[in-house]
């Protein structure tokens, strides 16, 4: 993963936009803009979030407006507008994660990794945040990791103590 700053101006390497390319094909002429989606999340694959120079290098590669980027990248939560650790690590704060202990996850997180939600550790690994329903709630509390977004299930202070030491050592 790249490393981009807030203010850093960046351009696409050819790679990147050869899969833009691939993507924009997918769909009728003239509907280029289709391609927003897939392509931000191949923005944020290749950087880990979405910077503003990133955001209007979108808008010129699809000839729209950078706000017509922008109001879909601020819409959907799955899309980082600030820089994120190489792990994200998403706690579902929903009702049933609740009722069996999401909040104390999250406490738990706060103090191991010592960092408030959506900041990123010094070493640069590891940032955190809660989230809605991940979908998954008989197995609550549940944990989700991006950036490839594996789930981890009836989840306890422990086992999470156990996961951040095994992503530490990779
Ligand atoms: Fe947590 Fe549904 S409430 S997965």
């Amino acid at each position: 993963m790249l490393k981009v700053t807030e203010t850093q101006e960046i351009n696409f390497s050819k790679e990147l936009i050869a899969q833009f390319d691939e993507m924009v094909q997918r769909y009728p002429q003239g509907k280029q803009k289709s391609a927003l989606l897939p392509i931000l999340h191949a923005v944020q694959a290749e950087y880990g979030w979405l910077s503003p120079s990133a955001m209007d290098n979108v808008a010129e590669y699809l000839n729209i407006q950078p706000i017509e980027v922008y109001e879909v990248a601020t819409f959907y939560t799955m899309f980082f507008l600030q820089p994120q650790g190489k792990y994200v690590l998403e706690v579902c704060r929903t009702g049933p994660c609740q009722l069996v202990g999401a909040d104390k996850i999250m406490d738990h997180l706060e103090k191991k990794l010592g960092v408030k939600e959506g900041e990123v550790t010094k070493d640069g690994l590891f940032s955190w945040r809660g989230v809605e329903c991940l979908a998954a709630c008989g197995m609550a509390p549940v944990l989700q990791i991006g950036p490839d977004y594996t789930y981890y299930e009836n989840l306890t202070a422990d086992k999470l103590d156990t996961l951040i030491e095994e992503l530490k050592k990779k």
